[in-house]
């Protein structure tokens, strides 16, 4: 699970906990991954801290490690991580865009290229009798653009390419490959909201009126993560108020 460490992958992670999965929280910020390890450990859950910085082959190679050390076996791969660095397309340097594709697009990919190089020879072996999951994170951008976002949209619209074409090449292994695309208050979303009549504006924008928490995001997480949806892929699931209809 990257991007573990605060908002809605800690709240994915700590469902992940609850329903009895072993979990390794991946987060850059070692501190915020180690706090999410201690509350879980708290719960009775097996979990580990992982800091690779995620948006390179390495890193996600990295990630895969600590799974294998502490656990023996990955069945579940949440790429989560993310940032924003919004400009308008006049504005936005070189660096904000390789930054917002890198650690979104490239990051996912890496994850997934890893792990599904561990998954192969298992998968083969076992005749497509076991079911493996990915879960990959979109956003409303990612489905219909945004202003002041196009590294951000690029990206998440990339990993809807990603999680529809891994679900064509996966599904005869039986992994299952599917995204979430959310809307949740988190320190990535409420600074959008500092502006009254800015936030106004955005909020009408949700037939349910309102951010959700992302404690009611991660069970769509648990959900595409479980047995409850062996037969459903390549899907974007939202879970957003309502945001994009
Ligand atoms: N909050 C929303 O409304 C919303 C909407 C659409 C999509 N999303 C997506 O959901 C995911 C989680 O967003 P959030 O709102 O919880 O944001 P957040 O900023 O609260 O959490 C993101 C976490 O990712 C970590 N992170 C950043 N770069 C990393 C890297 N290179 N390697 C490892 N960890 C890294 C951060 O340290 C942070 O803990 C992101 O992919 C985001 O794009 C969020």
């Amino acid at each position: 699970m990257t991007g573990a460490g605060r908002g809605i992958g800690r709240a994915v992670a700590l469902a992940f906990a609850t329903e009895g999965a072993q979990v390794v929280v991946n987060d850059v910020d070692a501190e915020a991954a180690k706090e999410v390890v201690a509350e879980a450990k708290a719960r009775g859950a097996r979990v580990v801290a992982d800091a690779n910085a995620i948006g390179s082959v390495d890193a996600a190679e990295g990630v895969l490690r600590t799974a294998l050390d502490a656990f023996g076996d990955v069945d579940v791969l949440v790429n989560n991580a993310g940032i924003l660095r919004d400009r308008m397309l006049h504005n936005m340097s070189e660096e904000d865009f390789d930054a917002v594709i890198g650690v979104h697009l490239k990051g996912t990919w890496a994850c997934g290229r890893a792990v599904v190089r561990h998954w192969r020879p298992l998968a083969k072996k076992e005749n497509g009798t076991k079911h493996r999951k990915i879960v990959n994170v979109t956003s409303a951008s990612g489905l219909t653009g945004a202003a002041g976002q196009s590294n951000y949209a690029a990206a998440k619209m990339g990993i809807v390419g990603l999680t529809k074409t891994w679900a064509k090449e996966l599904g005869p292994l039986a992994i299952n490959v599917n995204a979430v695309a959310p809307a949740a208050l988190t320190a990535m979303t409420e600074p959008l909201l500092t502006e009254p009549a800015a936030a106004e504006a955005r909020l009408a924008r949700f037939p349910l009126g309102r951010y959700g928490r992302p404690d009611e995001i991660a069970p769509a997480f648990v959900y595409l993560a479980s047995a409850e949806s062996d037969y459903v892929t390549g899907q974007v699931l939202c879970v957003d108020g309502g945001l994009v209809i």
